[in-house]
């Protein structure tokens, strides 16, 4: 079975209260830091969120598989949400997190899965929802988005000059009034006309699928809500993969240390040891950020 490696397990664990009594896992994918972190707190119940619901049915299933192999108990300790964690604070009620973990971005079985078109390899429907119940999809954001919205896109969620950006937004427009872009392979073929390679092609399937997905905006709105939902003296642990990411963290964290309600544990992101990039080349860009709540009030 394909399994996704958690990445900066161990940091993670570091930061970990193990008396914490709620923990919240923003994002459960396979559910191996969720595994990891009611193994350690013992006594810990965990709230799960995934917003993908296959993604969330594999992890329910690997958590299953694992507690009858180790005769564990972990499962019956996860409350699964299959929702959005930008809704934290609906979700929790007056509940309060002792800990509250945040591992953004995909899953590697979102790549491998070829049919849900966030790799650029295959042939596969422009698709990349995590919510397979949303609307929006990379297909119909080729379609309906404007030369200037492409390019704002390409220019600063995928780092290109804003010439090249805008050559790539003005070419998908024109080409897709001769033929509507909806396979990853039409995609892939604009891109190379205009001298993009593979590396410069995975860079612009990201910028498309964080837009599809609304990561950035379910970031921003998590960076108000967590402060609601986390007990005094206990902690937040954010892990980021994309520069635009680490810098809505560590501005919302410095702004909250700046008070004197928080406090920052991690002066400087955690990157991960060089050993654990060789195994897992996902945690490459990986980059932890932890801040503790010092006061209710
Ligand atoms: C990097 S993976 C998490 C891996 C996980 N920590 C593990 O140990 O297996 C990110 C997960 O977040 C989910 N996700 C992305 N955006 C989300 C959102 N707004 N709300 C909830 N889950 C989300 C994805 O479906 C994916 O499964």
């Amino acid at each position: 079975m394909l399994v996704h490696t958690p990445v900066m397990l161990q940091e993670v664990l570091s930061f970990l209260p193990p008396d914490s009594k709620l923990i919240v896992d923003c994002t459960l994918g396979h559910g191996w830091h969720t595994a990891a972190l009611l193994t350690l707190a013992q006594n810990a119940h965990l709230i799960a969120f995934d917003i993908d619901e296959l993604m969330m049915n594999k992890a329910k299933l690997l958590i299953e598989i694992r507690d009858n192999e180790q005769g564990t108990n972990i499962g019956t300790r996860i409350e699964y949400v299959r929702g959005n964690y930008a809704d934290i604070v609906f979700v929790l009620h007056d509940r309060k997190a002792d800990f509250i973990l945040n591992d953004l971005g995909v899953n590697l079985e979102h790549f491998k899965a070829v049919e849900r078109g966030f790799s650029i390899r295959g042939i596969a429907p422009l698709d990349m929802r995590f919510d397979t119940t949303q609307a929006k999809s990379a297909a119909t954001l080729l379609a309906t988005y404007s030369s200037d919205q492409l390019r704002h896109l390409f220019e600063h969620y995928a780092d290109f000059s804003s010439a090249k950006a805008l050559e790539l937004a003005q070419h998908i427009v024109t080409t897709r009034k001769q033929k509507p872009i909806i396979t990853t392979q039409d995609l892939k073929l604009i891109l190379n006309t205009c001298w993009l390679g593979d590396k410069a092609c995975t860079v612009i399937f990201q910028s498309i699928r964080i837009e599809v997905n609304g990561e950035l905006d379910n970031l921003q709105k998590f960076l108000w809500a967590f402060l609601e939902c986390l007990n005094s003296d206990w902690r937040c642990c954010i892990i980021t993969y994309h520069s635009i990411e680490d810098r809505f963290v560590k501005q919302a964290f410095n702004a909250l240390a700046n008070t004197w309600k928080y406090k920052l544990v991690t002066k400087k992101a955690i990157k991960p040891h060089y050993k654990e990039v060789v195994l897992n080349r996902a945690a490459r860009s990986a980059k932890i950020r932890v801040i503790e709540k010092l006061t209710n009030n």
